[in-house]
């Protein structure tokens, strides 16, 4: 089978290299999602799995479309029997960018007309019940070239399941992830977020250097499908396998706002890793540096939380508070005078996405 896992603009290179880990096949980074194959072990071991990847999509068909009638020939010849049993239900969502095929409702339509008329014709009955499993379709044309796709993930992948309730601004997951990441964590390190909010970096940062799926906590749309248990059972046990217990990790959360106190513990208790983080009340102008930790950092953008005045004062607080000779800083934030404000050019950065957001990672080390 062909996936297609969409993930934020900038970690395309990041979920292509933990899905060649993973053993997906063919394995393709493109702008804002990768492409790879394999069976349906790759596909659960990809939901479970994947840190960076939003969801885990089949391709069924790719073809260009520039009438509906074209849309309806070319979705109709696509082989949806090889998924869709005759009483599943599938639903059918999706949108268009620069394209003729513009109306998503029209498509939308006329996309499942298409699917009902194949399956008619396979199953040699004129009415579905819909009762079954969910096989949600998903289309996507983008300059008249049609994706039609069937989602393996239900809810997004960067819903762990660890964080139902947030502060305002929390960070998602899969960018506190690939933050993580690109800082270098290991089983070995002692983070520190000291602007914590709900704790995201931090829980992250420890399912990443104990090597915890960040999916274990959850389940997925495809569960419900017509594949045998074991695909998932088996997964599911080989991503236990991996975990890592006995290594030192550890991280320090510190928010000005109480409130984190509850939301880091709880989350982190539910994420199963509330034994390597603690938290206590502080302001950022109190930060006390710890040699060789990892400051990672998602200060307020002066949006949802406090005015931009205020944000960008704490940057240069940030920057007076933080001892280079001691600890390596990670910090992303949206404002392009960033460096100015912060009183220091960064050693590198790189281009992110927080959701719509472009940010930049400021790194110092
Ligand atoms: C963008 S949020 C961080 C969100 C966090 N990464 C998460 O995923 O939940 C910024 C955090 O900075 C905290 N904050 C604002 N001013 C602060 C200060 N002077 N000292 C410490 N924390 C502060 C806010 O309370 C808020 O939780």
């Amino acid at each position: 089978m062909d996936f297609a896992a969409p993930c934020l603009f900038g970690l395309e290179g990041l979920a292509a290299n933990e899905l060649k880990k993973m053993d997906a096949q063919k394995v393709i980074a493109d702008n804002g999602k990768v492409y790879f194959s394999g069976d349906y072990d790759i596909m659960a071991r990809t939901n479970i799995n994947s840190r960076f990847a939003e969801r885990v999509l089949i391709i069924v068909g790719r073809f260009g479309a520039y009438s509906f009638d074209e849309l309806f020939e070319k979705t109709r010849a696509l082989p949806w029997e090889n998924w869709i049993t005759r009483k599943d239900r599938f639903p059918v969502k999706g949108w268009s960018i620069n394209s003729k095929l513009h109306s998503i409702p029209d498509c939308q339509k006329i996309i499942k007309k298409a699917v009902v008329e194949r399956l008619k014709s396979k199953y040699r009955i004129s009415w579905f019940e819909e009762t079954g499993s969910l096989y949600s379709i998903q289309f996507s044309i983008m300059k008249d070239e049609v994706a039609l796709m069937i989602d393996t993930s239900g809810e997004g992948l960067h819903k762990r399941g660890y964080r139902p309730a947030s502060n305002d601004a929390p960070i998602r997951e899969t960018l506190a992830a690939a933050m993580a990441y690109i800082a270098h964590v290991r089983g070995s390190s002692t983070v520190v977020d000291p602007m914590c909010g709900s704790g995201t970096l931090l829980i992250e940062s420890a399912l990443h250097a104990m090597r915890i799926a960040p999916g274990m906590n959850r389940n997925f749309i495809s569960e419900g499908w017509n594949i045998p248990k074991e695909t998932w059972l088996h997964e599911r046990q080989r991503a236990i396998d991996r975990i890592v217990r006995n290594n030192d990790f550890i991280a320090h959360g510190h928010d000005i706002d109480p409130r984190c106190e509850a939301l880091v513990k709880n989350n982190a208790k539910r994420a199963g890793v509330d034994t390597r983080i603690d938290f206590s009340i502080r302001n950022i102008k109190d930060h006390v540096s710890e040699e060789g930790s990892i400051v990672l950092c998602n200060p307020p953008y002066g949006e949802r939380l406090l005015n931009i005045k205020e944000a960008r004062d704490i940057y240069g607080i940030m920057g007076k508070a933080f001892d280079f000779s001691k600890e390596s800083c990670y910090i992303i934030s949206p404002d392009e005078e960033f460096e100015k404000l912060f009183g220091r050019k960064a050693s590198k950065r790189r281009k992110l996405y927080n959701g719509m957001i472009k940010c930049q990672l400021y790194m110092y080390f």
